[in-house]
């Protein structure tokens, strides 16, 4: 039998919401389509934004949204994208299809409103000029007198947004620009003084940190780490990494819906490694900045599967099923064992591309197995997470593949009620687990649970295949003063919420 151990007294530190934040790109079906609708159309919307999508999204808890890319960020001039007939552009990392600024920042920034999100800005360091990125901050965060206010006025908001996460460029290592670290820590430099602070607006700007693969060695890009840091740690409040768990290669990445019990342990180990990824990139920070004041902004993770069959390969849309929502939950237990470092995470992307929480067809949605968990995890943000332990064994093959059976974390919310999620990694294997819950008694107030085989998904015409439902395994031992004792039983394959208090 596995154990949990929690200690509800013995915080390590508040779990930041941002950890449960997005992203989305001009890429595929996300911003046109997924999120953005126009005013034109006849499927239901506020302003453009398709109603159905932000209600589900209100409802998941969303704290933050980064756009508008990705590599498309470093091709993005924001001045295309307000005001009247605005230009059109191509597309080129994704599909060169044509692009035609309809949703740009007034839009996005409406998007943020309905969705009552903290915006995540990337400026173009790529393509774009110094001028262009300090006239961006200037054009949605200056109060006063000024030529980009007097244009954001004349293009319908007179009201400065507040805006505090501003990315400095994305991935400036390849489709960003191919550049060295020294030479893009200087680039930094130079665009980071001119991001301002107007009024009382404070950007907490982020540098383009490594993007990082499976394996140690060259994958971890500890290079890239290393010069930015050394170079211009003292200019950046955030420094961003990105991992994809990739089944396969790059050049065959595996099936989103069609793959062996091997490629579901590999996917779920492969995802595991985000943790190396943090505690590595953590130390390397760490010898430039000893207080730990910049933060990590792990803004691109999820899984990058094959397109599934008959889609544009430029558009990167895949399926999603309970393998998904393991990695989703594994993942998030690592930010949150992390939380002292990681301030901000997003998941890639937001809709209809890659890990996707929201799929859609023309009217039809639905909501994926991930989505389920973001919602289940929800008690999580900005909770105290708890110290704990966990003892158990391991689950698939022999090997380099095996991985632990178990993957949990717990906090305790400003009013005192303790959320426990616990994941059961094993595809064939019921997990028995025997928690103690220590720092004084505590009576379960609900709980539940995802669970299915490891491809289960939902469909446009079976929407509803996976999906929580309230959760019976858990049996009430022992309780005393100082703690309450139980056993969870955990189906394989599956994830589970469970609030005390
Ligand atoms: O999320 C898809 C792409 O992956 C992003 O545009 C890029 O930053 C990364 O390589």
């Amino acid at each position: 039998m596995a154990r949990i151990i929690i200690d509800a007294d013995n915080t390590r530190g508040t779990i930041s919401r941002h950890i449960y934040g997005h992203f989305s790109e001009h890429l595929g079906r996300c911003v046109y389509e997924g999120l953005y609708v126009g005013p034109d159309s006849p499927i239901a919307h506020v302003n453009g934004m398709r109603s159905d999508v932000t209600a589900a999204l209100r409802e998941m808890g969303l704290p933050s949204l980064r756009w508008p890319g990705g590599c498309f960020a470093d091709e993005y001039h924001w001045k295309d994208g307000v005001g009247e007939n605005r230009k059109r552009m191509v597309n080129t990392h994704w599909g060169g299809v044509v692009e035609d600024n309809s949703f740009g920042t007034h839009e996005f920034m409406e998007l943020c409103r309905q969705l009552d999100c903290e915006p995540y800005v990337n400026g173009n360091v790529g393509s774009g000029e110094v001028a262009e990125m300090q006239e961006w901050v200037e054009y949605m965060t200056f109060g006063g007198e000024s030529p980009m206010a007097a244009w954001r006025e004349r293009n319908g908001r007179g009201e400065p947004w507040k805006l505090k996460y501003f990315g400095v460029g994305n991935e400036n290592w390849g489709c960003g620009g191919n550049m060295c670290p020294s030479f893009y820590a200087q680039m930094y430099k130079r665009y980071a003084t001119y991001v301002r602070n107007y009024g009382d607006n404070r950007v907490f700007r982020i540098a383009c940190g490594a993007g990082t693969s499976y394996g140690s060695g060259p994958g971890l890009n500890l290079d890239w780490t290393e010069a930015v840091m050394k170079h211009a740690a003292h200019l950046m409040d955030g420094y961003s990494l990105h991992y994809y768990t990739v089944p396969g290669t790059w050049q065959q990445k595996g099936r989103a819906l069609d793959f062996t019990e091997e490629e579901y342990y590999k996917t779920l180990k492969k995802a595991l490694w985000v943790d190396e990824v943090i505690r590595r990139h953590a130390a390397v920070m760490e010898r430039y900045d000893p207080e730990r004041r910049v933060k990590i902004i792990f803004d691109e993770w999820g899984t990058w599967y094959d397109v599934e069959p008959g889609t544009n390969p430029g558009f990167l849309y895949q399926q999603n099923t309970m393998r998904d929502a393991l990695v989703a939950a594994l993942t998030l237990h690592i930010f949150q064992k992390h939380c002292g470092i990681v301030h901000m995470a997003n998941i890639a992307q937001l809709c209809n591309v890659l890990q996707a929480v929201i799929l859609t067809d023309k009217e039809k949605m639905l909501l994926t197995p991930t989505y389920h968990v973001f919602k289940m995890f929800k008690a999580h943000q900005d909770a105290e997470a708890l110290e704990s332990v966990s003892l158990d064994g391991r689950a698939g093959p022999d090997g380099e593949w095996s991985v632990p059976q178990i993957s949990h974390s717990a906090s305790r919310s400003a009013g005192g009620a303790v959320t426990l999620t616990v994941a059961n990694l094993s595809g064939d294997t019921a997990a028995e687990i025997d928690l103690l819950l220590a720092g004084g008694p505590y009576t379960l107030r609900g709980g539940e649970i995802l669970a299915g085989p490891m491809n289960a998904h939902n469909t446009f015409d079976a929407p509803a295949t996976v999906a929580p439902a309230p959760f019976n395994g858990f049996a009430a031992g022992r309780s005393e003063p100082d703690g309450t004792r139980g056993t969870l039983t955990l189906p394989p394959c599956s994830v589970v919420s469970l609030r005390f208090d």
